[in-house]
């Protein structure tokens, strides 16, 4: 995978270099490249706007998204990361899913400098009203915040998630029950992807950059 992390920070390859997407910090470095000296822009991931970039830096090993992968992408919203995935795949494709409409016009807007990413406005609840439009993917990456989080993840891996392919959910512990322990939640959604055949591969919690977040790598595979 394509990241680079120094120090603490983490960046990507821009695939369309001199244009920022949320405001992140571009930086250039020079490289060789068949004998030739040229200039490559990076730019910064803010794990505390995203949090694939969070549990990349907490420790994530697991995860490789290759230059050439397809990925379904659900809980888009304006496409911080999405943007971070279209530098890595940029041999590949991101089905970016989103239900607001006006989260949407901005997402769309960034599809326009980066042909790797299709927007689909549409209900992650519902992925069969996607089916006609989605390929069957190499990565799945779940980030909507909403209490059947879990059970809208499952379906839609079941749908496009190549057989022994990862995905990844962010669980946003207060979205399941403000009222319980964090820790109960973590391991009562852990509980239901492992009852259906999912393999956790590796837990990584996400503080310092979110709060009573946990990432949780899984696969789903023939065992
Ligand atoms: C926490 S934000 C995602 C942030 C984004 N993943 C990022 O890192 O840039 C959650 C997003 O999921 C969207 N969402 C929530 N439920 C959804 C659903 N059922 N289908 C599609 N999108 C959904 C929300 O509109 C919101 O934009």
């Amino acid at each position: 995978m394509e990241i680079y992390i120094k120090e603490g920070q983490i960046a990507t390859k821009n695939l369309s270099p001199g244009l920022k997407v949320y405001g992140e910090e571009l930086i250039t470095e020079n490289m060789v490249i068949n004998d030739e000296e040229v200039e490559v822009e990076y730019r910064l991931w803010n794990p505390y706007r995203s949090k694939l970039a969070g549990a990349l830096l907490n420790g994530m090993s697991k995860l490789n998204i290759k230059n050439d992968y397809k990925v379904l992408y659900l809980g888009a919203s304006t496409g911080t990361t999405v943007s971070h995935i279209s530098d890595i795949v940029y041999n590949g494709l991101i089905y970016a899913v989103e239900f607001s409409p006006v989260t949407m016009r901005k997402l769309t807007r960034l599809a326009d400098n980066r042909p790797n990413i299709a927007p689909i406005l549409s209900n992650a609840n519902k992925p069969k009203n996607y089916l006609n439009l989605v390929e069957k993917v190499d990565f799945l990456y779940c980030d909507v915040a909403q209490p059947n989080q879990s059970e809208l993840f499952m379906d839609n891996v079941n749908l496009f998630l190549k057989e022994e392919a990862k995905g990844l959910i962010t669980i946003k512990a207060r979205s399941i029950d403000v009222s319980k322990n964090p820790k109960k939640v973590f391991k009562e959604e852990e509980k239901k992807l492992v009852s259906e055949g999912f393999r956790i591969l590796e837990r990584i919690k996400l503080e310092p950059y979110e709060k009573d977040h946990l990432g949780l790598l899984v696969e789903k595979g023939l065992y």
